[in-house]
């Protein structure tokens, strides 16, 4: 069995969970995005909508707590790597981290200039902060949406630079390695 926690070798069983479920649903929520822009306004584009918004905040959620996972345990080192790899790649992460958080609360202030209201997790009914606001929804929306081709092109280039590493680089500063499943007999 893996250590929970994270080593110098590995981020630690805990952190590849949250790194894998975040990915697949940060990727999911990128692409139902895109469509959205592309859809006529009709009640189903409505349905998405509310659903997409739940699955938002819950997204938000996951990444606070694993920022406060990540904040209390060891990051692994990756010996050799050189600096200019080091910090391109610390400045993507972070980079992705701000608009995670930015996306989602950008996302309450458009709902709530919208005239809707935010359901943090489908469960828990938010005090408005922000009137209702017509012109600023249209905005609001431009804004939404560059935010999230922002992240997702920030996104292709983590997914390039991984690739990189598995195949270029056969792994050599162990990248890949401490990030994937290790399952043992
Ligand atoms: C990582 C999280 C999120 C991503 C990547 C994302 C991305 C997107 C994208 C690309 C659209 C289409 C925008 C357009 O039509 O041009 C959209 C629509 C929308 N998003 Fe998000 N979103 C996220 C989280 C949230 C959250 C947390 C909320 C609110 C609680 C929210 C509220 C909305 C609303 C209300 C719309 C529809 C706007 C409209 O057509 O009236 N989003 N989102």
């Amino acid at each position: 069995m893996e250590n929970l926690k994270g080593s110098n070798y590995s981020w630690g069983l805990v952190a590849k969970i949250f790194h894998w479920t975040l990915a697949v649903f940060i990727l999911s929520q990128i692409l139902f995005g895109i469509n959205l822009h592309f859809m006529d306004p009709s009640r189903v584009k409505g349905e998405l909508i509310h659903f997409h918004k739940i699955f938002g905040t819950f997204i938000l959620f996951l990444i606070f707590l694993r920022l406060a996972w990540k904040f209390y345990n060891p990051s692994p080192f990756h010996k050799g790597l050189s600096f200019f790899h080091k910090i391109s790649s610390k400045i993507i992460q972070v980079l992705m981290y701000i608009f995670l958080i930015l996306i989602p609360i950008q996302g309450m202030l458009l709902t709530w200039v919208s005239g809707s209201d935010v359901i943090l997790l489908g469960i828990i009914k938010l005090p408005r902060l922000v009137e209702e606001d017509f012109i600023l929804h249209n905005q609001y929306i431009d804004v939404h949406y560059a935010m999230t081709i922002t992240l997702f092109t920030l996104f292709l280039i983590h997914l390039s630079a991984s690739m990189l590493h598995i195949f270029y680089y056969k792994d050599k500063y162990n990248v890949w390695k401490s990030m994937k499943f290790i399952f043992k007999k």
